[in-house]
């Protein structure tokens, strides 16, 4: 029997965990959560829980992967086995293994490889929960933990999902949404705007495409936002955080 919601939105535009349609669902982070990473951070965004961890820049090996002018960025999306209803059997999948290339990719622009020829960054995005959307969330947290190891980039990373229930376009899908949704648009991109990685499950018609965009950058800004208060209060002075409280 399916569980299928009769309505996904009310006759108020109110969503069925209490959010309106333009509306992301609480995020929280932590920098610098691992001792043994070069670079760590923690986010919580509704009930999803995703740990990132970077380490690198380091000697690549075997040499035959090194890359004469830059550095290679690996990224590893992995959802531990407890982190489904249904357990998720260890290794890679092809989910993981399609995740991971595309979310390594949204990294392409910002990281400045130029500067590590020959070493490698590992990105590894461990989802220890799961409700929907955990490649944007982990894409979230890779960004932190890329600046916290000290990776030099030219800007953050922020993804979020946009997708269709009831007829209406409803930002970062939860979990009902996203399995009885009629579209799921998963979107990164960077401070400037630039979109770094899309992929659509689900029909949408291109006006509908273009407004969802729209709405992921709204979603985005609000992201960037979470994302540097996080960085103030891990390397801000005193005096910074006194200006941001004002
Ligand atoms: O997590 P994301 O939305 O990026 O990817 P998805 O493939 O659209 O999966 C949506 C959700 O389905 C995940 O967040 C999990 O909660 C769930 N899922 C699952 O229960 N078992 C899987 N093997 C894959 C996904």
């Amino acid at each position: 029997m399916s569980d299928k919601p009769e309505k996904f939105i009310d006759e108020n535009g109110i969503r069925l965990d209490g959010r309106r349609v333009d509306e992301i669902r609480p995020m929280t982070v932590e920098m610098g959560v691992l001792t043994r990473a070069d670079g760590s951070c923690y986010l919580e965004w509704g009930n999803n829980k995703v740990l990132a961890a970077v380490y690198g820049p380091r000697e690549l090996h075997p040499r035959r992967l090194q890359r004469p002018g830059e550095a290679l960025v690996r990224y590893r999306y992995n959802m531990a086995a407890f982190s489904v209803e249904d357990r998720i059997r260890p290794g890679p999948s092809r989910r993981s293994t399609e995740i991971s290339k595309v979310s390594g990719e949204a990294f392409e622009p910002v990281v400045m490889k130029q500067f590590y020829p020959s070493a490698v960054i590992d990105v590894f995005a461990e989802v220890l929960q799961a409700d929907a959307g955990t490649r944007t969330a982990a894409i979230n947290a890779a960004t932190l933990a890329l600046v916290d190891a000290g990776i030099p980039m030219k800007g953050l990373v922020a993804a979020c999902a946009v997708g269709k229930v009831d007829g209406q376009l409803v930002l970062d899908l939860n979990k009902p949404e996203d399995n009885y949704g009629d579209a799921d648009l998963p979107i990164a991109m960077t401070e400037d705007g630039d979109i770094t990685l899309l992929q659509m499950d689900g029909n949408l018609t291109v006006e509908e495409v273009n407004k969802g965009i729209e709405m992921v950058r709204e979603g985005c800004e609000q992201i960037f936002a979470i994302q540097k208060a996080a960085l103030l209060e891990r390397f801000g002075t005193a005096e910074e955080e006194e200006v941001l409280e004002d």
